[in-house]
């Protein structure tokens, strides 16, 4: 994806907003969930792709003996970490996800990366590099999109669009985690949430911040479709779905 509103800081603070107003289930939580589930008190952690910092301070606030390197390729993200939540224990840094020397200079007991990783050229590469950083009892943490994610607006943009989008695919397929069982021990779930907009202005502010909203060719046909949904039903509900891919030694 190149730089646009879905990547861009203010884009990534309304999407934010916007998911956390909407969302049915808590995505934050169930994070936790998994991180206390998978592995003991982490002192070095690493957040690839970390915006502006939603997982820093999760991690920051669960753990309060933890250092957290944060990296994202957006200075702008950055600096809104340092000015909101500025901390010792948080250590940012400016880089592509694809130049890990840049990043990868100790050893971590947490690698975390939350809808960022696919934006590497080649992650299966990048996690075999990321294993010999990894100590014996860390985990890495992969979350993104799956297969359901978003069906609900691609059907209504579908039914505007000459051209159809094709709906999403896991962020990393099977094939490609098979590549990866020689390194790692593979667990691979699926978070099944719904966001539900019960006003035509919530879900505008959502598709505004929203790649989709660029593959639509009538935006305005897609507005008054779920508008008149919305009018007959109650509410509009989209899948927001997230694979998690934990990676083990
Ligand atoms: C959707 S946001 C996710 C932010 C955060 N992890 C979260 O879940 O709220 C994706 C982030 O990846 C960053 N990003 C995109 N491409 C990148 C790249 N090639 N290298 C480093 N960061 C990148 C963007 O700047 C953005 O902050």
């Amino acid at each position: 994806m190149s730089k646009n509103i879905a990547t861009s800081t203010s884009g990534l603070i309304s999407r934010m907003n916007a998911n956390s107003k909407n969302e049915f289930k808590n995505y934050d939580a169930w994070i936790k969930d998994l991180l206390m589930s998978h592995i003991s008190v982490p002192k070095e952690c690493l957040d690839i792709g970390c915006g502006v910092g939603k997982q820093t301070i999760l991690i920051h606030d669960l753990y309060p003996f933890s250092n957290i390197t944060s990296v994202d390729k957006s200075q702008k993200s950055l600096d809104t970490i340092s000015d909101l939540f500025p901390s010792a224990r948080i250590n940012l840094i400016r880089s592509d996800i694809d130049d890990f020397q840049n990043y990868c200079t100790k050893n971590y007991n947490l690698i975390i990366s939350s809808y960022a990783f696919y934006y590497s050229k080649n992650m299966v590469d990048l996690l075999i590099k990321y294993s010999k950083y990894l100590e014996k009892d860390g985990m890495v943490l992969l979350l993104g999109y799956s297969k359901r994610s978003n069906l609900e607006i691609i059907n209504v943009i579908n039914q505007s669009n000459t051209k159809k989008i094709p709906f999403y695919k896991d962020f990393l397929s099977l094939e490609e985690l098979d590549l990866l069982k020689e390194h790692f021990l593979i667990d691979v779930s699926y978070f099944d949430n719904k966001i539900g907009f019960n006003g035509l202005s919530d879900f505008q502010q959502w598709f505004e911040t929203s790649e989709l909203l660029s593959k639509s060719e009538n935006s305005n046909q897609v507005l008054r479709d779920i508008s008149e949904f919305i009018q007959k039903n109650g509410a509009f509900l989209v899948t927001k779905e997230t694979l998690s891919i934990v990676l083990k030694k």
